[in-house]
Formats: C-alpha cells, sequence, structure tokens
C-alpha cells in the first residue's frame, strides 16, 4: 500500500513540476515575448515530433510565413528569416561574446575523439581547421583536378554502358550521383576510392552511412532529455556498437594505410601530414575528422546534384538553355576544364539558384528583383563556414557539364528497380 502511495505522490508531482513548466515557458520565461505558436513554446515536444518526422525546415519555413522573421520554435529556442542574422551570429562581432555550437547537436559522446564539426572549443576548432585548410584552397584544387576529372569520366563511362544498345534507357541518377562523390572523397581525402563506380553499386561503408544520418536525428532527440538519452545509450545493442565501431575502423584503417604511403600525391591527408609535426592532432581525432570529411564532402554534393538534375528535366525550356551553353562552349568533351567551367553565367545560375541571373535581377516585374542574395548561405558564413566549398563547387559544375555535354536527359515516369 505505501508503495502504491509513494508512486501516486511521485506521479501527482511530475505532473505538477510539468504544468509549472509549461506556464513558465509560455508566461514567464525570458523568450516569453517572442512570438510562435503556443505549443512549440510550451515545451520541445513539437519540435522533436518534426524533427523525426524530417519535415523540421518545412514547418520552420511554414511558421515563418505564418509568424514572422523572428520566432520562437522551442522554449529556448529562436529562429531568424533575415539576411543580418547571418553575420550577426556567424561572424564574431566586437565586444561581443561568439555564439558557440549547440552541444545537443554537435558534441561527441564521451570518450570519443574531437572532430572538425564537433569541437565546440573555437582553438580547438581552429588547430583542426588550421591543418586541413591547405588541401581545399584553390591551388590544392588545381593539383586535384585530374582525380576529379578521372572519376566523372568513369560515371560517364559507366552510363554509357548502362544505355549501350538501348536508344533510350531509364536510369535512376541517385545512386550514381552518390558513386561519383563518394568515390571522389575517398581519393582526394585518403588516396583510397570506395570503387562505387567500378562496382556499380555501394560500398558497404557508404550504405551504413545513410542509416547513421537518420539515427543522429534520434540521438539529438534524446539529448533534450538527459535521462531518456541515458536510458538510450544503455538500450543500444552489442551488435549496433560493433557496427559503429567497424564504421569507424574502416575509415581508421585507410587513413592508417595512407599516412604509411611513400609516394607524392595531392589529397587532403598529404597536406595534413606536412603540418602535423609543427600542430600535433591525436591520431583518434585525425580519424574522426576524416569520417566527418568523408560525409561532409560527398552526400552533400550529390544531393545538391539530384536536386539540379532533377529541376533540370522537370523544366525541359531551362535545360535546353543549359545544354546549348554548355555544347557550344565545348567543342570536345576533353576542353571541359575547372577553369573554362567557372564563369559559365547559365550553369552557375542553375546551381546557385537563377533568380540571381543579372537580368533577372534587374527586372522590376520579376518576383526575385527585390531578392537579396546575402540570405542566401548554403555553405554557412564566418571561421566554422564550409571548407570543401570550392571544391564542391567544382564537381557540381564539372558533374553537370559533363553529363549534358553527353546525354540527352528527359524525366521518366516510372523508376527502375534499385541499383543499390
Ligand atoms: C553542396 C555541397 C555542400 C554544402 C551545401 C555544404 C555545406 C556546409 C555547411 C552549411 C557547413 C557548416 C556546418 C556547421 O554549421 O558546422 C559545412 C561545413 C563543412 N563542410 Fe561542407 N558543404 C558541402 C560540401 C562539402 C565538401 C565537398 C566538403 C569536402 C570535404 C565539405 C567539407 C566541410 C567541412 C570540413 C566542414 C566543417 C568546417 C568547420 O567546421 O570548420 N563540404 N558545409
Amino acid at each position: 500500500m505505501s508503495g502504491q502511495r509513494t508512486t501516486t505522490r511521485y506521479g501527482t508531482w511530475c505532473l505538477g513540476y510539468l504544468i509549472y513548466r509549461v506556464i513558465y515557458n509560455v508566461f514567464f520565461h525570458p523568450l516569453a515575448k517572442i512570438q510562435g505558436p503556443i505549443a512549440w513554446s510550451a515545451t520541445r515536444l513539437p519540435f522533436i515530433y518534426s524533427l523525426l518526422r524530417g519535415t523540421l525546415i518545412h514547418d520552420v519555413e511554414k511558421l515563418h510565413r505564418k509568424y514572422g522573421p523572428v520566432i520562437r520554435i522551442a522554449p529556448d529556442e529562436v529562429t531568424f528569416a533575415q539576411a543580418e542574422a547571418y553575420p550577426d551570429i556567424f561572424l564574431s562581432q566586437k565586444d561581443s561574446k561568439a555564439f558557440l555550437k549547440d552541444h545537443v547537436w554537435w558534441e561527441t559522446q564521451p570518450g570519443l575523439p574531437d572532430t572538425i564539426l564537433s569541437a565546440i572549443n573555437p582553438e580547438k576548432h581552429a588547430h583542426i581547421r588550421r591543418l586541413l585548410a591547405p588541401g581545399f584552397t584553390t591551388r590544392a584544387l588545381r593539383d586535384q583536378e585530374p582525380i576529379l576529372h578521372q572519376y566523372v569520366n568513369l560515371l560517364v563511362d559507366r552510363l554509357r554502358d548502362c544505355c549501350r544498345g538501348t536508344e533510350a534507357a531509364q536510369i535512376d541518377l541517385v545512386p550514381w550521383l552518390n558513386f561519383t562523390t563518394f568515390d571522389i572523397i575517398g581519393d582526394l581525402g585518403f588516396g583510397d576510392s570506395f570503387n562505387c563506380l567500378q562496382d556499380s553499386r555501394y560500398h558497404p561503408w557508404t550504405a551504413l552511412l545513410f542509416s547513421t544520418v537518420k539515427a543522429a536525428t534520434w540521438v539529438a532527440s534524446a539529448r533534450y532529455y538527459p535521462l531518456v538519452e541515458s536510458i538510450l545509450l544503455k538500450c543500444i545493442p552489442s551488435s549496433l556498437m560493433k557496427t559503429q565501431t567497424d564504421h569507424y575502423q574502416r575509415i581508421a584503417d585507410k587513413v592508417d594505410r595512407r599516412l604509411n604511403f611513400e609516394v607524392e600525391r595531392p589529397d587532403v591527408l598529404s597536406h595534413v601530414i606536412k603540418k602535423l609535426e609543427e600542430e600535433p592532432l591525436p591520431i583518434g581525432e585525425i580519424n574522426s575528422t576524416f569520417m566527418i570529411l568523408t560525409t561532409a564532402g560527398s552526400e552533400t554534393t550529390a544531393t545538391l546534384l539530384t536536386g539540379i538534375m532533377n529541376y533540370l528535366v522537370n523544366c525541359p525550356d531551362k535545360l535546353n538553355i543549359l545544354v546549348n551553353e554548355i555544347r557550344h562552349k565545348f567543342g570536345r568533351q576533353g576542353d571541359i576544364t575547372l577553369d573554362a567551367l567557372r564563369d559559365l553565367p547559365y550553369l552557375n545560375a542553375v546551381i546557385n539558384e537563377e533568380r540571381w541571373l543579372s537580368e533577372v535581377r534587374s527586372d522590376p516585374t520579376s518576383p526575385f528583383s527585390k531578392d537579396r542574395d546575402e540570405a542566401v548561405q548554403p555553405f554557412s558564413l564566418g571561421p566554422r563556414s564550409c571548407l570543401g566549398q570550392n571544391l564542391a563547387m567544382a564537381e557540381l559544375r564539372l558533374i553537370i557539364a559533363k553529363l549534358l555535354w553527353t546525354f540527352d536527359f528527359e524525366p521518366v515516369t516510372e523508376l527502375p528497380p534499385n541499383t543499390d
């Protein structure tokens, strides 16, 4: 009986505390005056629900349209849909403290090595970034260009194979774009391609990555509630832990092999090796950072390429303009170089969003004429902005140009079975 009474008392206490928190969050919290839906301001749960459904970005956009440019999307979180917010948040301001990354999203599990993305301490982050940065300069990219051509040419060859003997092949481009960007980052990162293009299938490491990225939203959601997080961590089956360790180990082995290479090659690790003596970094942090690099430098670019190709095939008039620009500029496929692609106006407009073409911006009847380009920062800004943006732009230009130079594309209504 007394056990039952204690449980009831505990339940009443919890309910009381919950009601108190909700009232406090909605009416008395320092952010209470900021606009936003009451349910989102009262508890973190609507945010988590939206995050786990994969609709957070769209939901937040809808909320901005309804409530304005500054809204509260959780008891302690505010989002901004204003160009000025980028420099305010990401560039350090004189006389004010820099905003640090959110621990919930970025911090590694206790005991695991830091990476360039997870290092929250600015000095620690700057140290890792200094080591990697020489591998991402425009000069480094020039040396890496032959490696890019090698894989994009292989992509074209593999797609040609798929078209052989038929007038119009139906191909799901998504895996092929991922194969290409994964192979490139494997080779450019640590001199060891994943051979996805060669084998026409995802390497087990890359296949596993997709489920890891999905699992990351669950981990982040649990982190908002430390008790839930600790229970979740205790419940992870040992088989899953082993999969995670193997995933890490495969990259660690590749890094280890590369560290013992005698050959001079222009990959990112070669630049790190040159600086290691002057700026030492524990091997665990090198491995983990290269694991992050492999993720940050592949799926991102492939996803953007997928979006671009999808829009293009569904807007044949725009596709035509771009094809004409590319085929007019290059007589032979071998003439396509990064230098020659850098200033192609329509290609760049397609990548950066076409609304930025000068004729569109200067047309007062265009719905985009008042748009501000500084509000679009896909690579972010400041000391933690994307280190691989030159490489990403180079890959995007080269892959689109070589595909459109070689093939005629149109949408298919029925997808072929998965190549995975
Ligand atoms: C279209 C493709 C890409 C997009 C849209 C993109 C976007 C971003 C963004 C928004 C960040 C900042 C994340 C944060 O707030 O911490 C970032 C960071 C980073 N990206 Fe990219 N990225 C792309 C491709 C690449 C490529 C190809 C690489 C090459 C390996 C790369 C390497 C990195 C690295 C190393 C960081 C961490 C920088 C730091 O924390 O100092 N990214 N990227």
